[in-house]
């Protein structure tokens, strides 16, 4: 797919995605119409700047709701817990807000899969030589790391938050999810399936059946990681439960890594594609309460569409973030005339080392693309990524 219709791709993406709780936000869809969002903060630990993210783990903090008074409070029945108070004050603002129809609140619930097998061979070989010629190919003949699966720690720690959000719903009061999405990267279908499959959920709450979404993938690079399987293979593999979005192609016609091609999505597009995915789920989604189930650096992506501070999150962690969304009128959305996708230089052999800032440095008779052998371009650094 050539790079000029990525973006068609994706505004085709967002024009037929079909989710969970299906009632269209009218007033986000019309002509000229934008959705601006921005992170309300004072709800959760992880939006305040004095929280270090280093080592931040969930299970320590109750998700990081704040222990906090909401106007509502006492609105019902005395002695409720923090997560039954946060839910009303958070429907309170949706039941007031909804009377122009312009703004919506969600509590976007992100987390990030667990271990999977590309993570091992990454901290393995370094990340350099990661970079610049592992990740590139399918595997090493031991382990497997295109599409990878999980490790035993990443299952466990699906395990691990599926105990936690058990203790949260019926210990805690914590709402369940109103939708569940996930990336069709395997490693999230397995990580979204371990949390929640066997989650005893409340009566009267909406079931398990995770929307699988092409924009929620990872960013794009060249890795193997960042592949996705076909559709059909998908299908075999994700249990009975998952459903693709509509307009889900058999291909991936996105990942464009591999000789002659070897092309990287830029920060740039990834932003634009997760505005676009975001905006898909709020126009089609009724829900308030959202599960997301994706990769660390496409995390980091939405944090930032969202406004809310970095954070970056640990394998198998998770974030919650109370979003509000409104529709803005008459703003363009603004053309970019960057590229997509660039060009990404390797090695054809393990790589002597990689510098930031200039790129892999090959052994002198192994650098491809037509790249000198010692040192890469300056515009096609692999840096250490996120995946
Ligand atoms: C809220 O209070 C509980 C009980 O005192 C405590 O365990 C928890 O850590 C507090 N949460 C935060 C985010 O401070
Ligand atoms: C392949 O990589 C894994 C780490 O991902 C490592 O444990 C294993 O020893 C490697 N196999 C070979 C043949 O080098």
């Amino acid at each position: 797919m050539k790079t000029n219709t990525l973006a068609a791709a994706a505004a085709a993406a967002l024009g037929l995605a079909a989710s969970g709780a299906t009632a269209r936000w009218h007033e986000a869809d019309g002509d000229g119409a934008t959705i601006r969002y921005s992170t309300v903060t004072g709800y959760f630990l992880q939006d305040e700047p004095t929280t270090n993210p280093s080592g931040f783990d969930y299970a320590a903090w109750n998700f990081g709701l704040l222990n906090r008074t909401y106007p509502t409070d006492g609105w019902g029945q005395s002695h409720q817990t923090q997560w039954q108070r946060f839910a009303r004050w958070v429907n309170y603002l949706n039941g007031h807000c909804r009377n122009d129809g312009r703004t919506r609140y969600k509590v976007l619930v992100m987390g990030r899969h667990g271990q999977g097998w590309h993570n091992v061979a990454e901290s393995y070989y370094g990340t350099p030589a990661w970079n610049c010629y592992w990740a590139e190919l399918d595997g090493n003949g031991t382990a497997t790391w295109a599409d990878p699966l999980l490790t035993a720690q990443g299952a466990a720690e699906a395990s691990r938050a599926n105990a936690y959000f058990a203790s949260r719903l019926h210990d805690h009061g914590m709402p369940a999810f109103d939708s569940y999405y996930s990336s069709p990267l395997k490693r999230c279908i397995q990580t979204a399936d371990g949390t929640f499959s066997s989650l005893r959920l409340p009566p009267g709450s909406a079931p398990f059946r995770p929307t699988i979404k092409e924009l929620f993938r990872e960013g794009i690079s060249i890795h193997t990681c960042d592949r996705r399987s076909t559709r059909g293979a998908i299908r075999a593999f994700a249990p009975a439960s998952f459903r693709f979005e509509e307009g889900f192609t058999e291909e991936d016609e996105l990942w464009q890594g591999g000789a002659p091609r070897s092309r990287g999505e830029t920060e740039a597009h990834q932003r634009a594609r997760s505005k676009a995915v975001l905006d898909d789920v709020f126009t089609h989604d009724d829900g308030t309460w959202l599960s997301v189930t994706s990769h660390s650096g496409e995390i980091a992506s939405l944090l930032a569409v969202l406004g809310h501070r970095a954070f970056s999150l640990g394998t198998g962690q998770i974030i919650p973030v109370l979003v509000r969304a409104e529709v803005a009128r008459g703003g363009q959305t603004p053309t970019t005339t960057a590229p997509g996708f660039t060009f990404e230089a390797t090695c054809t052999a393990p790589p002597v080392t990689s510098i930031a800032g200039q790129g892999c440095v090959c052994s002198t008779t192994s650098s491809s693309g037509g790249i000198p052998a010692v040192a890469a371009s300056a515009t096609s650094t692999p840096s250490p990524r996120q995946m």
